[in-house]
């Protein structure tokens, strides 16, 4: 494949923000000022950045420095501007209009040979879709939630569920002080990995999560056990997107912009159907942003750089429309068209579980 002239790369962080984002900004900046000479301008808050020509900055070495340990995103991000359907108010009426032409020649205008867009799954594939209309680029996978497929961990996640084991941690004292049962809910959209990576280190009794729909009968079960047994608390983590069997997810939004709806309240509703099969008062955390919020792991640092890194190398090869993804310690990239729509479960025989499970956290199942 001949290489691509490149001069000059644009950069966008779309979705929700995760812990490394900026990680994977300054080691991006660096690599393609320091070793391929490009010039780097830095989109603002997503794909809004591209719509609105003004948004678009020379993002230079200076402006990286001293951001590494920083949470957030210093370019600013939005899940609500979907190029393809962008929200406008039009006499007083939000309507939908198509702004991705406007994209194409705001990409041109600042002569962007290619967009590295840092996102998650919905981002992702916007740019995808981007791509076919004439903009070159290519993916960097993140979210907090480990649910890109093709990818064995996205940066984010090691912080989110650092920050959840600090919590349970935390409310394993009180509950034990108090002998409750305590339930934190985290997050996670439609897959456990945050609720159960947060619950093995934090040592849940219980681990909820989606991918496992639960039976009641059974966690109350190991709890009761528990209390015969002379351990009179439990903690139960179960995930946001979790549900009994037969019932359904619990969104306390569910017409949200972006079309995802926010899910929350799983954790009200385990405490609601678990007081009349336990003696011990129950309590409810949610974990909600927290999760998202303040400085990146040493994990999620390293493994942003090296995105970052990457990318440029995916640039440098005219490798366009892939993404970098982490394949046991190697960093490879995978064609986007092939993870699109694509959510990474947890595998219901997966080996976590049957650890877990040998030694004595329940599932519900
Ligand atoms: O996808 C990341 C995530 O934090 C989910 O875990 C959560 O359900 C959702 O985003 C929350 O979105 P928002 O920040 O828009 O409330």
């Amino acid at each position: 494949m001949p290489r691509p002239e490149i001069k000059r790369i644009g950069v966008l962080t779309g979705g929700g923000d995760a812990p490394g984002l900026n990680a994977v900004i300054r080691a991006l900046v660096k690599t393609a000022v320091k070793v391929h000479g490009w010039e780097v301008m830095g989109i603002l808050d997503g794909y809004e950045g591209l719509i609105k020509p003004h948004m678009i900055k020379p993002l230079t070495l200076a402006d990286v420095r001293g951001i590494l340990h920083r949470g957030g995103t210093i370019l600013g991000t939005t899940n609500r501007a979907n190029p393809f359907k962008y929200e406008k108010r039009l006499r007083g009426k939000t309507v939908e209009t198509d702004e991705s032409d406007k994209v194409i020649r705001n990409v041109k205008k600042h002569k962007m040979d290619c967009v590295a867009i840092i996102g998650g799954d919905g981002t992702l594939f916007l740019g995808s879709k981007l791509m076919k209309k004439g903009m070159r680029m290519v993916g960097i996978p993140k979210t907090i939630d480990n649910d890109i497929d093709a990818t064995d961990f996205t940066f984010g996640f090691d912080s989110a569920v650092f920050t959840a084991m600090e919590a349970i941690d935390k409310i394993h004292t009180t509950a034990e002080s108090h002998s409750r049962v305590m339930i934190v809910e985290v997050m996670g959209r439609n897959v456990g990995w945050i609720a159960l990576h947060a619950g093995l280190a934090g040592s849940a009794d219980i681990i909820l999560i989606p991918e496992i729909p639960y039976d009641i009968e059974e966690v109350a079960k190991k709890i009761n056990t528990r209390n015969e047994q002379g351990r009179d608390f439990s903690i139960i983590v179960i995930g946001e997107g979790a549900k009994p069997i037969g019932g359904t997810q619990v969104y306390w939004n569910k017409t949200t912009s972006d079309g995802y709806g926010r899910l929350g309240g799983i954790g009200h509703l385990l405490a609601e159907q678990l007081s009349p099969l336990v003696e011990n008062e129950i309590r409810v955390t949610t974990l909600g942003h927290v999760q998202r919020g303040g400085s990146p792991t040493n994990v999620d640092r390293n493994l942003g750089m090296r995105f970052g890194h990457a990318a440029c190398r995916l640039i440098q090869k005219g490798k366009f429309g892939h993404m970098v993804a982490l394949d046991g310690n190697e960093i490879v990239s995978v064609p986007i068209a092939k993870v699109a729509g694509v959510t990474k479960a947890i595998p219901t025989d997966h080996p976590l579980l049957k650890m877990a499970e040998d030694i004595g956290i329940e599932f519900g199942r």
